[in-house]
């Protein structure tokens, strides 16, 4: 996988991509190329893809000895601003206040075939022979300092992983004031800045705009990943179709603040970046101490979005989340959330659990409200243990009896959140972030908890812990309802700690109680969630194998939601739920037929108030968890893909699972809006088949491969106010679901 010639020119390749770099003239790495597979390089090939032709004019050299090397016009593997490169740079250090232009040479390299799985860093991991590690050493000399470049290469794979220790080989302590994780450089800007953006109730919409000469940027400075910008991003080649075309992808193992950008110069040269937002970070890095970036991952496909959204979720199923997750059906879970909200004691639970139960579901989660006195959104949360007017016989009896009905139990902590009227407030003021200033922020009426102290985290594990062993927990929902502001520790201030270390160590303690909770209970699976999707990303992923993808339950909504985060992320994240209708956030009524056919992709749950669902609504329920238990695997697993250009037509989605061999997929058609006399015959045009196989449509049509890719699958018929008999939709938000099987795998016609 990683092959080095004449100890300065390494080529990473696998049977997806080539990723080759080189000793530069300066002794600074410099990058060649990375995209589809090289294969074997001869000497000759080497020779050509080292050639450069230095662009002299308007240039400022890198040193005396060359008059004609610069490098701003080379590509390079970790840039430094200001030595003949004006693009900003990924890494910066100062030293009592006066910024140092570094200059890492190359010194040596070795491979590592090892990449274990560790709680304690969110990162990726490869069983023995899955991976290869290759890791540079540099120096620089003049200022006292090691870098050791990491780069990781995967068995089927598209992806590079990459990440940077920096160590203070000096006599004095140095600031770190950025130093991020992965770039990319590419030739040319004919690409688009795709991203996932959006606010509360609306994450992760997909965006996209055209590269220019100038720097585009997502990020967060929030203490969180955030509901406004998500760190997957990706250049898509401009004309790209939705399975044709390159795109270069990127995201980071991290869930504080980051940055994304991507920065065209004046000859359309492209430098993509990510890491940890240098805005409101610097590091004291003192003598013989290192630091160490969260891994960045680069992806390419050059099977447009749906190779890179399939590349992805594969890649993070196998590399990131506990791939035991993958083995280990996902239950089907009933939250009571939208059901109650804070209004509800053991009875009124049990009577749900009783009713989820009959309908066929397999794990009662308790929300929000079941702890200290909370009746509402303004007290208690610090203070985890149950409320005994709600649990009048103790919350071990309640677990008991939900396990007794062959259910599994689940609740809802916030473990970083305090409120100001909690005991915990009470007995430690001082372990919430804030400044000194009498003016304090305040988000949901609640405080954030200083995370970057341990105390404060070992405190919280030890109340979940009790919790958790009371219960015989199976499922826990880790909410994170604010973000940060006014970020100061008094911890930190005590210990002569920088603040601007904060949110840095605030994140690296709330993975310190991941890695308690875990460690300790290693079976127990973690639901992500902040307000909704305020955290969906891979540092969150690593411990958790799948995330609440938004407070907006609502079908419609959820079609973009669903769209967009399923680019970047595996299809088995997304947690699911049947609410409502007319739906709690938006009043929008859908049938439940529709919301069931949304919300069957991906581990599905369902969150409304059961005791007020009729007989019939009651036994579509149970065909629709009939159907999903019997096709949970490819719901949940399958290769995901969109069959329509989420970029063309907005008002139709259509979405497909495809099992390994490609021999079943169950494609999901959804039209928002009714379209007033559609055209008579409407067709899409279904990926992955194989021209000579026929394939059962609903088990009611034999059709053959390539009739379903080329000229497609039809679409529901829609009501014209004519065809009643035939007519297959109606209204507005209509949905279908088809079942294709290769007919020989079905046992024949
Ligand atoms: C957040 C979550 C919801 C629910 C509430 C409870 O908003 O996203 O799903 O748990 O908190 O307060």
């Amino acid at each position: 996988m990683i092959e080095v010639r004449n100890g300065n020119f390494f080529h990473l390749k696998n049977n997806k991509i080539s990723y080759v770099f080189h000793v530069m003239e300066n002794n600074h790495l410099g990058h060649l190329y990375y995209g589809k597979t090289l294969g074997e390089l001869s000497d000759s090939d080497i020779q050509y893809l080292t050639e450069r032709n230095n662009k002299s004019a308007g240039t400022v050299k890198f040193s005396t000895d060359d008059d004609l090397f610069t490098l701003t016009d080379r590509f390079q593997e970790y840039p430094v601003y200001g030595s003949s490169d004006f693009k900003e740079g990924a890494i910066e250090v100062s030293h009592n206040n006066d910024p140092w232009y570094l200059d890492f040479k190359f010194i040596d390299y070795r491979i590592e075939k090892k990449k274990e799985r560790n709680l304690a860093v969110p990162s990726t991991y490869a069983l023995e022979g899955e991976s290869e590690t290759l890791i540079i050493q540099l120096e620089d000399e003049e200022h006292k300092l090691n870098l050791e470049m990491q780069f990781t290469l995967f068995e089927d794979f598209g992806a590079v992983v990459r990440s940077q220790k920096l160590i203070n080989i000096g006599p004095e302590s140095v600031m770190i004031e950025k130093m991020l994780s992965g770039v990319l450089e590419l030739p040319t800007a004919n690409y688009d800045f795709l991203h996932l953006s959006g606010a509360w109730l609306k994450e992760r919409h997909p965006k996209k705009r055209k590269l220019a000469q100038g720097t585009v940027s997502v990020g967060s400075l929030k203490g969180a990943s955030g509901h406004q910008h998500n760190p997957f991003v990706a250049l898509v080649e401009e004309n790209a179709k939705i399975n044709k075309g390159e795109v270069y992808a990127a995201n980071i193992i991290y869930s504080g603040n980051f940055l994304a950008q991507a920065e065209v110069d004046e000859w359309d040269k492209t430098r993509l970046m990510i890491g940890i937002n240098p805005s409101q970070f610097s590091w004291q890095l003192q003598p013989s101490k290192s630091f160490v970036t969260p891994e960045a991952i680069l992806m390419y496909s050059d099977e447009g979005l749906n190779g890179i959204s399939s590349q992805f979720a594969g890649f993070t199923e196998k590399h990131i989340i506990n791939r035991e997750w993958k083995k280990t059906p996902r239950p089907i879970v009933f939250n009571n959330w939208e059901a109650t909200y804070f209004d509800f004691d053991q009875d009124k639970l049990l009577e749900l659990a009783k009713l989820g139960k009959e309908l066929g579901m397999e794990c009662f989660v308790v929300d929000d409200g079941w702890f200290g006195k909370r009746n509402n959104d303004r007290s208690s949360l610090g203070d985890w243990y149950y409320d005994k007017n709600k649990f009048t016989k103790g919350i071990g009896t309640f677990a008991d009896s939900i396990h007794q009905m062959g259910l599994q139990l689940g609740i809802w902590f916030e473990p970083e959140m305090v409120s100001p009227e909690s005991q915990l407030y009470k007995d430690h003021p001082e372990w919430v972030v804030r400044h000194s200033y009498s003016r304090v922020s305040i988000g949901r009426g609640q405080y954030v908890l200083d995370f970057s102290n341990p105390k404060v985290v070992d405190e919280i594990y030890g109340q979940m812990k009790e919790v958790i062993l009371e219960t015989n927990l199976e499922y826990i929902k880790w909410d994170m309802n604010r973000n940060i502001t006014e970020a100061y520790s008094t911890y930190l201030q005590a210990n002569g700690v920088p603040q601007t270390e904060f949110f840095h160590r605030y994140i690296l303690g709330v993975y310190a109680l991941y890695e308690k909770i875990l460690s300790d209970f290693p079976d127990i699976l973690i639901e992500g969630c902040a307000g909704g999707g305020g955290r969906y990303d891979l540092g969150i992923l690593f411990y958790s194998p799948q995330i609440w993808p938004s407070d907006d339950s609502d079908a419609i909504e959820r079609l973009t939601i669903q769209t967009g985060t399923l680019l970047g992320y595996p299809l088995s994240t997304f947690s699911n739920h049947v609410s409502a209708s007319p739906n709690h956030q938006v009043e929008r009524v859908t049938s439940l037929q529709t919301r069931q056919n949304v919300s069957i992709f991906g581990p599905l749950g369902y969150e409304l108030d059961l005791t007020k669902l009729s007989d019939e609504e009651k036994e579509e329920i149970k065909t629709c968890i009939s159907f999903y238990k019997k096709h949970r695997n490819l719901l949940v697993h399958g290769e995901f893909f969109q069959l329509l250009d989420p970029f063309v037509d907005t008002n139709e989605v259509s979405w497909g699972v495809a099992n390994e061999d490609k021999s079943e997929f169950i494609i999901g058609f959804y039209r928002k809006m009714a379209v007033a006399n559609p055209p008579a015959l409407d067709y899409i045009k279904v990926p992955f088949l194989t021209d000579d196989k026929i394939y059962s449509v609903n088990k009611s049509e034999e059709v053959s491969g390539k009739v379903l890719s080329h000229f497609g699958l039809r679409k529901p018929y829609q009501f014209n106010g004519a065809n009643h008999h035939q007519a297959q939709v109606k209204g507005d938000f209509q949905s279908y679901i088809y079942h294709l099987v290769e007919s020989d795998k079905n046992g024949g016609k």
